[in-house]
């Protein structure tokens, strides 16, 4: 089947290491679904999968993508919840020390059909096309559990979104909008700024800007970049929740700023099967969908990559199969 994969991984070039081709088809262990994948959306954690960032060699090769919706066997349109916990594992997935995404032990979503244990498949909402429900299992769930669960906030109170234009970012920005909350969006560009805006944004700013105000709580995916301004833009006691560090891990910790003003530093992974189907709900009944920058056909897959690793992205890149 065609699909989009790495074999051999390249931190320095990741498009290097980006292959397209045939692959053999996953098997399908007992307990598992085939899925007919018809959308993919493209995450931050393909490319870190291309430079060898949780894939070890004996994984090789690995079809990319974490995030798909498409036809079961019986017909019946799914989304896939892309956390796969351990056998016997009871509870929250994301809280199993030995669970995975899709593409880091099982083969991914970029192909014609993926497998997945059958406790994964969540029935697709009419109301969302393939594409947007492909934006939903990674980029939009984590955002979802940052807002709901980690970060504190109640409505009126006032989050600031580090990155305007990643899919985690608006995801977030338009969350956060329909949770009620002020929201206050940091972009690296007029025009990333201006999407935040029309994808519900109070008021966007240039990185690292002097705000007009101390924030509640800061929701951070680019880590090393804005860090310190995350420290500096929060109140004293407010929670800043991390789920990533996309321009790098080592950020200066200021611990002084961290105990002294007494903040709350919240790590945030993915979210739950239940988180995921809140979700699909929360989208039903405000009508907010993602932001999709850009739908393309799979074997153009090259051309979303890029736009990724160079930082040109405007919300979800979607593949559609
Ligand atoms: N823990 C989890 O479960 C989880 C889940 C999803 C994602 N993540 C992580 O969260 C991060 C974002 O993922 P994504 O899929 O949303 O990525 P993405 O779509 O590629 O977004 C990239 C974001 O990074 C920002 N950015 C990159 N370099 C920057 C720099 N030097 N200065 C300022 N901003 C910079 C961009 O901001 P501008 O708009 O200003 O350009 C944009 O918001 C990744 O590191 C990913 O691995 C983790």
């Amino acid at each position: 089947m065609f699909s989009v994969f790495v074999s051999a991984p390249n931190a320095e070039d990741p498009m290097a290491a980006l292959e397209l081709g045939e692959r053999p088809e996953p098997a399908i262990a007992d307990g598992w679904a085939r899925v007919q994948v018809k959308a993919a959306s493209l995450n931050h954690h393909d490319v870190w999968s291309l430079k060898g960032q949780g894939l070890p060699e004996d994984k090789m090769p690995m079809i990319l993508g974490t995030d798909a919706a498409g036809i079961d066997e019986d017909g019946n349109e799914v989304l896939i919840h892309s956390v796969i916990s351990s056998p016997g594992w009871t509870g929250d997935e994301t809280f199993d020390p030995r669970r995975s995404l899709l593409s880091e032990v099982h083969q991914g979503t970029f192909a014609e059909y993926v497998t997945v244990p059958k406790q994964n498949l969540i029935a697709k909402p009419a109301e969302l096309s393939f594409e947007e429900a492909s934006c939903l299992p990674t980029a939009w769930l984590t955002a979802y559990r940052m807002l709901t669960k980690d970060s504190g906030l109640k409505p009126g109170d006032t989050v600031l979104i580090q990155g305007a234009s990643g899919g985690v970012a608006t995801a977030a920005t338009a969350i956060a909008k329909a949770m009620g909350l002020q929201v206050w969006v940091t972009g690296r560009t007029e025009e990333k700024r201006a999407a935040a805006a029309a994808n519900g944004a109070h008021q966007t700013f240039e990185s690292g800007a002097r705000l007009p105000g101390k924030v509640d709580a800061v929701l951070e995916t680019v880590g090393e970049a804005t860090w310190s301004h995350s420290l500096r833009s929060l109140r004293p006691g407010g929670t800043v929740v991390c789920c990533g560090a996309t321009s790098g891990f080592n950020p200066p910790a200021d611990l002084a700023r961290v105990f002294f003003l007494q903040m709350r530093i919240v790590g945030s992974t993915m979210g739950n099967s239940t988180e995921l189907a809140a979700l699909m709900n929360l989208l039903k009944t405000t009508g907010i969908r993602p932001a999709i920058d850009k739908t393309l056909p799979l074997a153009e897959a090259k051309a979303g990559f890029q736009a990724m690793v160079d930082g040109e992205t405007n919300g979800k890149i979607v593949f559609t199969i």
